[in-house]
């Protein structure tokens, strides 16, 4: 029998915003929680901030968690919403303790479910979402909302787990892929499809970070192989995994054209 750690034993009679307090508490506590998040922050923050860092620099996030990507963005505005309520007290009280640039105001957070959130007059530059959009009820409608956010020639930037890299991660002793409020793991072909069916356009669409030690990936991940070449060379194979599809996380930018 798979043993079952006490998160996830907790979980089973939890409803959906109490699974999200206790899953925020328990892992986004620290903006410096683990390296598989940091890579992911950091990756996604380089993007965003080359987007903002050219342009104008309102932006939008939907399911911020305890607002760990928000410091690490560049912005003229930042607002961010999440289902969390204990994830939105962290996030107000870690940014109060940061001062804002001059001319910048300082982020505000918000505690709602974005399928009932009222969009605001206001459109935004940028409107990101990291590794949430597999949690959403209703991820077609949330697609389309997250496309209304944006002001023509605004940029979606989007992270989701990669259900084939997801699938092929052995774990020992742990939390399990239904764990959680899990509404539907996209793969990234279905994500690509639900983009394009908000209609955004999509101006680049890529996984990152490979990972994953089951089938094929065992091989391609394995130490021993990627010890045994040179740092450039394991540099360019892991490009060139995260080009074909084995990177952890896919990650989608797309803008609306009008
Ligand atoms: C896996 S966590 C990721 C959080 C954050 N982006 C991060 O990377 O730390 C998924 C987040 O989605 C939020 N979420 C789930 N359903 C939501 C909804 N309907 N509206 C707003 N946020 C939601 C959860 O509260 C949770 O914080």
């Amino acid at each position: 029998m798979q043993k079952t750690s006490a998160l996830d034993d907790r979980s089973r009679e939890m409803d959906e915003k109490s699974w999200w307090d206790l899953w925020n508490t328990s892992y986004r506590t620290k903006d410096n929680n683990d390296s598989v998040s940091n890579e992911l922050f950091t990756r996604a923050a380089a993007l965003i901030n080359r987007i903002t860092q050219t342009g104008r620099g309102r932006v939008l996030e939907v399911a911020c968690g305890t607002g760990t990507l928000s410091r690490m963005l560049v912005y003229s505005s930042y607002h961010g919403l999440d289902l969390s309520p204990a994830a939105i007290d962290q996030a107000r009280q870690k940014s109060a303790r940061i001062l804002s640039p001059p001319g910048v105001a300082p982020p505000t957070y918000e505690a709602a479910d974005f399928h009932d959130w009222e969009l605001p007059p206001e459109q935004f530059d940028v409107t990101v979402c990291i590794d949430a959009i597999s949690s959403f009820r209703d991820q077609q409608l949330v697609m389309k909302k997250l496309a209304q956010t944006l002001r023509p020639h605004g940029a979606l930037v989007l992270t989701t787990i990669n259900r084939f890299v997801y699938e092929r991660i052995k774990r020992v002793g742990g939390v399990t892929l239904q764990s959680g409020p899990v509404s539907h793991w996209l793969s990234h072909a279905e994500l690509n499809s639900l983009v394009r069916q908000s209609g955004l356009v999509i101006e680049s669409s890529r996984t990152i970070m490979p990972r994953g030690n089951l089938g094929i990936l065992r091989l391609v991940n394995s130490r021993r192989l990627n010890e045994a070449i040179s740092p450039g060379m394991a540099a360019a194979f892991k490009r060139a995994k995260e080009f074909l599809g084995l990177g952890q996380y896919s990650v989608v930018v797309a803008r609306k054209t009008s």
